[in-house]
């Protein structure tokens, strides 16, 4: 059986990274020092998709920003260059060394009062949020999607947007006998959204899927 790219298409996706706007250099080392920090520096957003999301929150034009799954802050640090002078971003994160790593790269950045890291499982921090959301980045732990969807959806503002990310599961999710907890998971998820006549959403073929959704 052919190998599965972990991304839908390196060369393509390289070469619309090669014609998508440059990261700020600051972002450039933190994306080396993720590397050279993790061996699961993969689950970074990176320079295309995390131009993306910059380019998603600019264009809602959010000022309260959610993040679920901080990492090293790569994705954090992204869409919060589009904030503006009042703009906040809440990013939730699991894991305290991750989350030292991002905070020692937030205090370098022009975003250090704007971003706040809350150590813990976010479905507890989620509960402990106040107000609406205009942008919402769900980027954690797999099995738990669902769980997230179902506390964000109400907590979006109107005209507030959710992207979902690893909706492909590097194309397992076409798999039907495929039987990981991730993939298993994201396919329940993916279905849940189709069907749910809350909202509508688009599978974005970039990386390894995003799902925008937004209540309609
Ligand atoms: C895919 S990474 C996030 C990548 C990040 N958005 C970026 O682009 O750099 C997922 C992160 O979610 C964190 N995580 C896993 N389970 C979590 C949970 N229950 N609550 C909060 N964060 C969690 C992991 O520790 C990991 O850092």
């Amino acid at each position: 059986m052919r190998a599965m790219p972990d991304i839908t298409d390196p060369e393509i996706e390289q070469y619309a990274a090669d014609h998508t706007s440059p990261e700020p250099a600051l972002l450039t080392e933190l994306a080396q020092a993720t590397r050279d920090f993790s061996s699961w520096h993969q689950m970074m957003v990176g320079r295309l998709e995390g131009r993306f999301l910059k380019m998603l929150v600019a264009a809602v034009g959010a000022q309260r920003v959610l993040e679920i799954g901080t990492f090293t802050g790569y994705s954090a640090l992204s869409m919060a260059e589009a904030l503006g002078a009042d703009g906040r971003l809440i990013t939730c994160e699991l894991n305290p060394e991750h989350a030292a790593m991002a905070r020692s790269y937030i205090a370098r950045s022009a975003y250090a009062d704007k971003i706040e890291v809350r150590v813990g499982p976010a479905l507890e921090t989620m509960r402990s949020l106040d107000g609406e959301f205009d942008f919402v980045f769900i980027d954690a732990d797999k099995p738990s999607y669902l769980a997230y969807y179902e506390a964000v959806v109400p907590m979006l503002a109107p005209g507030g947007l959710i992207a979902v990310d690893n909706v492909f599961q590097a194309r397992r999710v076409l798999d039907a006998a495929e039987e990981n907890e991730n993939v298993v998971a994201m396919r329940r998820f993916n279905d849940r959204v189709l069907a749910d006549e809350r909202v509508e959403s688009v599978m974005v073929p970039i990386r390894d899927g995003v799902t925008l959704i937004r209540r309609v």
